[in-house]
């Protein structure tokens, strides 16, 4: 299924000229105090402090707000408002000059706490009532849980103590955004959720996946659901299996072996972000595209995914984890050489799985997922490959199908999800000449092409969301449920099976060659990550 080189000389992209919707729409209006737990870690520092810089400069954020940090290290306001100022400093593309009366540098304070300690929680009560009083903030109140996830239930049950969050019906709302992982396997996600739902309401409860922020994942249900003439195609009918992909070429970044030694790729990828692009190229058309219609239609799909059997989970699964190798003349460590790995680790850093849909629409069609560190490039991407026609008609004279495109890799979409951001069809058509023959051509739609503007970053349009009260793109607690029930039983399954034979595939390949097999005998088989 490797696609030929992308060439773009012949290719126009045309778009129509539409007028910019104004922002007005979408700006969030309600006053409010956002407090970030975790203020002085990596995602606060690196997503969340510029995605709100950067809803500041585009005139989403409404007049009156405050931004408070909250974390261990002992900070004054100033300091805080000195070291996000030099942290948007740095990242800032242009080199554009982040002043220190910038409105959202001017909008940060700061509140030591220990998120074990009542006190401060008492403390940051006192601090939010002024802030609501100097600001007129309307007592509206958001709590990012940028933190690990052991503390997310000890943060609930604080606020909640501290009488930090209001009644759903109060006229000032309170919204909690929990950052992933939502649990670590079925028990402990049901266990999170009665602690979260003791506090707060399904309405008022944020679950992020920074993958449904992404335009190219919102652009799946646009794409489907915006055009006729895909749509029907998207069914048994048609396809013949889809193969979605997320590989990274990052490994453990020095600093991440601890956390992700108990999680693996699984827990780290799959669990979320794969599984809702799962749902998403596959989902029935929503009734409307409210938060509830979405999510239900989500959650359909994910009922069918049916917890494995071990004998099933060794059919449909293989996993991997990278050994030692080299990038340009280096060394690159091994999973097991990593900072904070065991160094007998059975942690799977690469996953390929073959899922069932059972529903009317995709009875039939294997979905292949895979996602993995250390691959040879970075690029997540939905590939939809259509059947080939049922008859071949352009045969030679002797029998033979040389005059078919020479792989059969037409009738392939591809949706790009990042980078080179996009969606390409490919399709056989007649080569010039005086004979019938096939060739397999490529039409290329790059979003950086079309539309000359950008994107915004996930965390923004999520952030945004979360502050305009929309849910629509954040998880429900039944399709966490659903997805944990169907990921710990691949868990359990792994439990009573031997134990992989790790290292299984150098750094910068495209993972275990075992993976092949989810395809059963015949090809095809995975797309090349290199060409992808
Ligand atoms: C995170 C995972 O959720 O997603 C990381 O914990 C991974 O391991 C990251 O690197 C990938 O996100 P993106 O947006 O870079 O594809």
């Amino acid at each position: 299924m490797a696609l030929p080189t992308r060439v773009k000389a012949g290719v126009h992209v045309s778009r129509a000229a539409t007028t910019e919707t104004a922002y007005e729409p979408l700006r969030a209006r309600d006053p409010f105090a956002i407090v970030i737990f975790g203020a002085s870690g990596d995602l606060s520092k690196r997503k969340l402090i510029p995605a709100l810089y950067e809803l500041q400069a585009a005139g989403y954020l409404p007049d009156r707000y405050a931004v408070v940090g909250f974390s261990r290290t002992p900070m004054s306001d100033e300091q805080y408002r000195e070291a996000m100022r030099r942290e948007l400093q740095s990242r800032s593309a242009d080199g554009t000059e982040v002043a220190a009366d910038n409105p959202l540098v001017h909008a940060l304070h700061y509140q030591p706490g220990n998120n074990d300690d009542r006190e401060t929680f008492l403390q940051l009560k006192e601090k939010l009532d002024r802030l609501d009083a100097e600001l007129e903030l309307g007592g509206n109140r958001i709590f990012y849980l940028s933190v690990a996830p052991e503390f997310f239930p000890l943060i609930i049950r604080n606020l909640a103590a501290a009488g930090l969050i209001r009644d759903k019906s109060d006229q000032a709302w309170s919204r909690v955004i929990i950052e992933k992982p939502f649990g670590t396997d079925l028990a402990s996600a049901r266990e999170l959720n009665a602690v979260v739902t003791s506090a707060l309401d399904e309405s008022q409860i944020y679950r992020i996946d920074h993958y449904l922020g992404k335009e190219t994942v919102q652009n799946i249900l646009s794409f489907r659901f915006g055009n006729s003439i895909f749509e029907p195609l998207f069914s048994r009918k048609y396809v013949d299996h889809v193969q979605i992909t997320v590989a990274e070429t990052l490994g453990m970044e020095g600093r991440r072996g601890a956390y992700y030694d108990h999680a693996g790729v699984m827990r780290d990828m799959v669990q979320n972000h794969m599984l809702q692009l799962l749902c998403l190229i596959a989902m029935e058309p929503p009734s409307a595209l409210d938060a509830q219609s979405i999510r239900d239609e989500k959650v359909k799909v994910l009922r069918t995914l049916l917890p494995l059997t071990p004998k099933e989970v060794a059919a449909a699964t293989v996993r991997g984890q990278y050994g030692v190798g080299e990038c340009d003349g280096a060394v690159v460590k091994g999973y097991r050489q990593e900072e904070g790995v065991d160094p007998k680790s059975l942690t799977e850093t690469y996953v390929a799985l073959r899922v069932r849909i059972d529903n009317w629409r995709w009875a039939g069609v294997p979905f292949l997922l895979r996602s993995g560190k250390r691959l040879p490039k970075r690029v997540s991407e939905i590939a939809v490959q259509f059947k080939q026609p049922p008859l071949l008609l352009f045969r030679d004279a002797e029998g033979g199908d040389a005059l078919a495109p020479s792989h059969a890799s037409a009738n392939l979409l591809v949706m790009r999800i990042q980078p080179d951001e996009g969606i390409s069809l490919s399709f056989a058509c007649k080569r010039p000449g005086m004979r019938i023959q096939l060739e397999e051509v490529t039409m290329d739609f790059f979003y950086g092409e079309a539309f000359r503007q950008r994107s915004p970053e996930a965390y923004e349009r999520l952030l945004l969301d979360a502050l305009r009260g929309d849910a629509s793109l954040f998880t429900r607690s039944d399709e966490v449920d659903y997805a944990w029930r169907f990921i710990t039983s691949i868990h359990e399954g792994w439990a009573q099976l031997p134990p992989p034979k790790f290292p299984n595939y150098y750094p910068f390949t495209d993972g275990p060659d075992e993976a092949n097999r989810l395809f059963g005998d015949s090809p095809p088989a995975w797309r090349s990550l290199r060409d992808a």
